[in-house]
């Protein structure tokens, strides 16, 4: 099956309102409206900077959508320093990163606050990008397979064919991210495979075949034509390279 190719830029802890304006300026003027129009793509800026790169995309009519990188899955309440779907939503996001690493190994994230962050946002009419990824120290022991689809076992506790169909994993492997070490094609499709296999297993294969799997961890203009190449690689979720719109675009020229 083809699936629609999603290039989505994780900006992380970066760009002030400024900058953020200027990148997303960058991606507009950069953007080629026909692949746009092939390729989904997504920039997640941090929350202070949603609204003004989404004015941007709004005013150069450019068909890039916005995610945030996290968000509550309480709508209201006591929960200082949080931000809300609601909120998100108000804005404007269409997806919203979820159970990244970075959040689960330096700020706690669960397996539980996965799930019911995926199914708040689910019925908020967001797309969860479902972060799962195994550390190097996993992988060292060749238990990376179970550990990573165990993580999206959990992530998809309790939600059905019709509502994870409108979801999306991103395989993000703890040792690629940051570092330069990009998984090898084969090593992010064997996984990639594996999750669609969990997918299958979980919802049938229709819905399986039809949800994207992500690769996300060092992936560059250099390397994404061959990773976007296997067949369940359905996109990427770019860090560093998202941060220079040349190279962000190359990707998502590449995704073609
Ligand atoms: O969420 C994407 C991010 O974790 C990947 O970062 O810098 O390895 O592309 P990077």
């Amino acid at each position: 099956m083809t699936r629609k190719h999603l290039i989505a830029g994780n900006w992380k802890m970066n760009e002030t309102i400024p900058e953020a304006v200027v990148l997303a300026q960058e991606i507009s003027n950069g953007a080629d409206p026909a692949t746009l129009d092939v390729v989904d793509v997504a920039v997640c800026p941090p929350f202070v900077d949603l609204k003004p790169v989404k004015t941007v995309f709004e005013f150069d009519k450019v068909n890039v959508a916005l995610g945030a990188q996290n968000v509550y899955w309480e709508p209201k309440g006591a929960f200082t320093g949080e931000i809300s779907i609601p909120m998100i939503k108000e804005i404007g996001c269409t997806y919203c990163i979820i159970g990244h690493s970075e959040r689960r190994n330096l700020f706690g994230e669960t397996n539980e606050g996965v799930n019911l962050k995926a199914r708040a946002l689910i019925e908020a009419g967001i797309v969860p990008i479902i972060c799962v990824g195994e550390s190097l120290s996993v992988r060292d022991e060749g238990v990376y397979l179970d550990f990573v689809t165990s993580q999206v076992r959990a992530a998809y506790a309790g939600i059905d064919a019709e509502d994870a169909v409108r979801t999306v994993v991103a395989y993000e492997p703890v040792w690629a991210i940051g570092t330069g070490r990009t998984a090898t094609p084969e090593q992010a499709e064997e996984v990639c495979a594996a999750i669609r296999a969990t997918l299958w297993d979980l919802f049938g294969e229709e819905t399986a075949e039809s949800m994207r799997v992500l690769y996300g961890g060092s992936m560059n203009e250099g390397n994404a034509a061959l990773l976007l190449a296997e067949a369940d690689i359905d996109g990427g979720l770019i860090g560093g390279a998202a941060l220079k719109a040349s190279s962000f675009l190359e990707i998502v020229k590449a995704a073609k």
